[in-house]
């Protein structure tokens, strides 16, 4: 079968990688892609967020599967579109995405339906923000209603930090464009886990849990980014917790979408805090929903998938996902980004990239998350440049195949660089400090 891909980052490689390994996949095209996909796929230079030029492309390439990365088109209701013509076509419609699009919907949503969530209030204005402020204990989170790229949360230490964020988010200083809504949440404490379950509309089934290091610095300090290196393993959760995740958020999530008319599929990426209570358990808080795939954590999950990823796909298409024989790798893996210099910042692109052959695909594989061709050479073209990854098989010591997994990385890692190269070297440190 071909399939086409939209996105053009270290997840659509992974996902693309994968596809390459199944048997029933004979053609992949990717809108854009990048030099790394480019050896798996034709790339075919359209904007993910352009739902008519990606609707022109699928016309054209008339693929029998068409697999949605990123969240701009799923907003931009490419889903809507191309099911309308009739094409498979994996991700949710612009309705269901609003668990990601609108962190206000998502809210309400979850108060509604009596899934665990941080207190919170919706605000239209600066006034608003102020009245319902008294309301919170300091820190407070600021979210920006709409999309923004990671940039939209912040926490802030006091009520006129809140109120000077709130001004700017709502000015459009802070994030480009003008909000017209914002949420003020209660900040919560603890350990945070990235929950992946598949939907087919009625059921959900867990995939797999995750890790990720948002923060640029080590020991998770500094600004967000986009994710500098995350980690799978079996001994992430326990099967109790992932059971009740599924059961409680997951499934009921997929129930109540069901019965409010915007019915779910395709992959609900749970960002959960553990929050810990009174009585030593802790209680697993949505902090926010993602309607796609999580980068880096999908390249730390591909790696370690045996079953065939078109029959993911193809069961949440088809309402099959009850049948879904999920296989992973027993183990570990770990995913660890090489960023560009100033990153999340200013940067600069264009720089040379070498040591990427003399990394065998058999130690880790090397995910290109921004990286593009100039004059036969792979140089940069984004913040998040590679994304390293590996896994080790260790059924009884979850620790162990972390550390190995995490020692191919690194060691892949050292033999590539660039100018201005960093990357963090304690991803994973939670899970070997803490055991698993
Ligand atoms: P979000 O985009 O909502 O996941 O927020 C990005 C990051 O901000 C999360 O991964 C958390 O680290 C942090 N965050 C968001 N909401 C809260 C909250 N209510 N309490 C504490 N940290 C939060
Ligand atoms: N790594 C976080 C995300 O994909 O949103």
């Amino acid at each position: 079968m071909k399939v086409l891909v939209i996105g053009g980052g270290g997840r659509e490689h992974a996902i693309i990688w994968a596809l390459r390994r199944s048997p029933r996949v004979s053609e992949v095209v990717c809108a854009p892609g990048n030099a790394g996909i480019a050896q798996l796929a034709r790339c075919m230079p359209v904007d993910p967020g352009d739902r008519d030029a990606v609707t022109r492309l699928t016309l054209q390439e008339r693929p029998d599967l068409v697999v949605i990365g990123p969240e701009l088109p799923l907003a931009a209701g490419v889903v809507d579109e191309l099911a309308a013509f009739g094409f498979r076509v994996f991700g949710p419609t612009q309705a269901a995405a609003r668990l990601e699009t609108s962190k206000a919907f998502a809210k309400a949503f979850l108060q509604r339906h009596g899934i665990p969530t941080a207190a919170y209030a919706r605000c239209t204005s600066v006034e608003e923000v102020r009245k319902a402020l008294p309301s919170f204990k300091t820190p407070v989170v600021v979210k920006a209603d709409g999309l923004a790229a990671g940039k939209g949360v912040v926490i802030c230490q006091s009520n006129a930090e809140a109120e000077r964020t709130s001004e700017e988010m709502f000015s459009g200083a802070l994030l480009g464009s003008a909000e017209t809504e914002l949420v003020l949440e209660e900040f919560l404490e603890g350990e945070e886990v990235s929950f992946f379950a598949l939907c087919d509309g009625r059921t959900a089934v867990a995939l797999a849990a995750a890790q990720d290091h948002k923060r640029v610095g080590e020991g998770d300090t500094g600004p967000n980014t986009g994710g500098m290196g995350a980690y799978t393993s079996d001994g992430l959760l326990s099967a109790e917790t992932r059971d009740w995740l599924l059961k409680n958020v997951a499934q009921r999530t997929v129930d109540k979408m069901a019965e409010e008319g915007t019915p779910f599929q395709g992959i609900l990426f749970c960002g959960m805090m553990m929050v810990p209570q009174a009585d030593g358990s802790k209680l697993p808080m949505v902090l926010e929903f993602n309607t796609r795939f999580g980068d880096p954590e999908t390249q730390a999950i591909l790696v370690r998938l045996q079953t065939d990823i078109v029959d993911l796909f193809e069961a949440t298409i088809d309402g099959t996902a009850d049948k879904l024989d999920i296989r992973m790798r027993p183990g570990a893996s770990a995913c660890v980004i090489a960023a560009s210099g100033g990153y999340p910042g200013k940067y600069v692109a264009g720089q040379v990239i070498s040591g990427l052959d003399s990394v065998a695909e058999s130690d880790a594989v090397i995910f290109h998350s921004g990286t593009a061709l100039k004059d036969g050479r792979v140089v940069t073209a984004g913040g998040r440049v590679l994304a390293i990854t590996s896994s080790a098989e260790n059924a009884e010591d979850a620790r162990s195949a972390l550390q190995v997994a995490l020692s191919h990385s690194y060691a892949a890692l050292r033999k590539v660089s660039f100018d201005g190269m960093q990357y963090r070297s304690d991803i994973g440190w939670r899970a070997l400090r803490d055991g698993l």
